[in-house]
C-alpha cells in the first residue's frame, strides 16, 4: 500500500527546486493565496497521471524562464516515478529509472483522487466528466479495460472520419464490427463495476449527508433494449448527416438526480460539495476493497464551502479510509482544528508552509 515518501519538484509553476517528505497519513499544506499550494497538489497529480489538472495545454506547468519541468517521487515500497516536460523534447515518463510507454503505467502505481473546485463538474458538468469518473474505477479494478477503451477510440475515430467523408457503407462496416465488439465489453465492464460500486457509494454518502431522493443511474449510450449493432445499422443515415457516430459508450453517463430533477439544480453549494466528496472518497475506498491498492487523496482548499461540522465529518471519513492525504488551506488554525476533530493519529500528521513557492515543514 504505497504512499509518497519523497517528492522532488523542479521548475514547476512557482516551485523552483523543492523537496517534500510527506507522512503516510495526513499532510496539511498551508499558505496565502498565490503561494503555491495548488501547485504542490498539481505536481503530485502530474506524477500520477503525466498531465496537469488545470489545462489541457501543458506548457504553463513549466516555470516562466525555464525550458523544462520535472517531478520525481519515491514511494514507500521503493518504487521511483519521474515525469518531465520540456519545450525542446517529447515528454518523458520513468518508472524505476526506465522509460515507460504511457501514463497509464503511472496511474496503476499511484491511484489518486483529486478534490478541488473543478470537482463540482461531476454534478454540473457534461457527461464526459462522469464517464471519466466511472472509467477511473473500472480502469483500476479491470486491467483489460484500458486496451479495450484505446481500441474502441481508434474504431470511433476511423468510423467518424469515414462518415465525414461520406465513404461507402462497405468501408464503414469493418470499423462498425470492431466498434461493436469493444463497445459491448466496455459497457459490460462499466455495468459490472457500477452494480457493485453504487450501493457502496450510498453507504459512504450516508456518513456525510442524508438526501433521501438522491439517485445515481448509469446510461450506457444507447437504448437498454436494443443491441448496439442494430442501433448503428439503423442509424447510419443519421450518423452520415451528423458526420459522427451518435450512439455508443462514448455517450454513456451517470445521471445524478434528486427526485426527478438534476441534483445540481436543487442542491446547495455545500451539499453539492459533500456529494462530490462522497463520490471521490467512495471510489478510493472501493479500490482498496477490491484490489488492495491504496489511494492518495488530494484535497485543495477543504474548508471552502463547508461548515465546521461537515469538515469534521469529511476528515473522520478520510481518517477511516487510511490512504495518504494532502489537504491545502489558507488558514493554519482552521486546518489544524479540522484535523483535531477527526480520528487521524496526530503522529501521522505533518504541517507544511508554503510561501512564494518555498516549502518548509513545521
Ligand atoms: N509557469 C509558471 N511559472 C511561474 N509561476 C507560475 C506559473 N504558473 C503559475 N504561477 C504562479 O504560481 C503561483 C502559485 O499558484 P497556486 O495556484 O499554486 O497558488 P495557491 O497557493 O494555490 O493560491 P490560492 O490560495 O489562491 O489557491 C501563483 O502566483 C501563480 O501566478
Ligand atoms: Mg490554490
Amino acid at each position: 500500500m504505497p504512499s509518497i515518501q519523497k517528492l522532488q519538484v523542479n521548475t514547476f509553476r512557482n516551485l523552483h527546486q523543492e523537496t517534500l517528505n510527506p507522512v503516510p497519513g495526513v499532510n496539511l499544506i498551508c499558505g496565502q493565496n498565490g503561494s503555491g499550494k495548488s501547485s504542490i497538489l498539481e505536481a503530485i497529480y502530474f506524477l500520477g497521471l503525466g498531465r496537469s489538472f488545470r489545462n489541457t495545454q501543458q506548457t504553463p506547468l513549466i516555470q516562466h524562464g525555464s525550458r523544462s519541468c520535472s517531478v520525481f517521487g519515491e514511494l514507500s515500497d521503493g518504487l521511483t516515478l519521474g515525469v518531465s516536460r520540456s519545450l525542446d523534447a517529447p515528454p518523458q515518463i520513468r518508472l524505476r529509472g526506465d522509460k515507460a510507454q504511457s501514463s497509464a503505467e503511472l496511474a496503476k502505481h499511484l491511484p489518486l483522487q483529486l478534490l478541488n473546485a473543478e470537482a463540482f463538474k461531476l454534478l454540473e458538468g457534461g457527461p464526459k466528466t462522469r464517464r471519466q469518473y466511472i472509467d477511473w474505477g473500472v480502469f483500476h479494478v479491470k486491467h483489460q479495460f484500458h486496451n479495450h477503451w484505446r481500441e474502441f477510440k481508434r474504431c470511433l475515430q476511423n468510423r467518424n472520419i469515414l462518415l465525414k467523408r461520406k465513404a461507402p457503407a462497405s468501408e464503414i462496416t469493418p470499423w462498425t464490427q470492431e466498434f461493436v465488439r469493444h463497445a459491448n465489453i466496455i459497457d459490460q465492464f462499466r455495468n459490472d463495476y457500477l452494480s457493485l460500486f453504487l450501493p457502496f457509494l450510498e453507504s459512504i454518502l450516508a456518513n456525510l449527508i442524508h438526501l433521501e431522493d438522491l439517485s445515481f443511474r448509469y446510461t450506457r449510450g444507447w437504448s437498454h433494449d436494443e443491441d448496439i449493432l442494430s442501433v448503428l445499422e439503423q442509424g447510419l443515415k443519421r450518423d452520415f448527416a451528423f458526420g459522427h457516430t451518435v450512439a455508443g459508450p462514448q455517450r454513456a453517463d451517470l445521471k445524478i438526480r434528486l427526485g426527478s430533477e438534476n441534483a445540481c439544480d436543487i442542491l446547495s453549494r455545500g451539499q453539492q460539495k459533500l456529494v462530490v466528496i462522497a463520490m471521490k472518497l467512495a471510489q478510493g475506498a472501493f479500490l482498496v476493497r477490491e484490489s488492495r491498492l491504496q489511494c492518495l487523496y488530494l484535497i485543495d482548499d477543504l474548508p471552502a464551502e463547508l461548515d465546521k461540522e461537515n469538515r469534521g465529518r469529511v476528515c473522520r471519513l478520510l481518517s477511516e479510509l487510511g490512504g495518504q492525504v494532502f489537504i491545502t488551506g489558507t488558514e493554519q488554525e482552521e486546518l489544524l482544528d479540522t484535523i483535531k476533530n477527526s480520528n487521524f493519529d496526530t503522529n501521522d500528521c505533518k504541517l507544511f508552509h508554503v510561501k512564494h513557492g518555498i516549502i518548509s515543514a513545521m
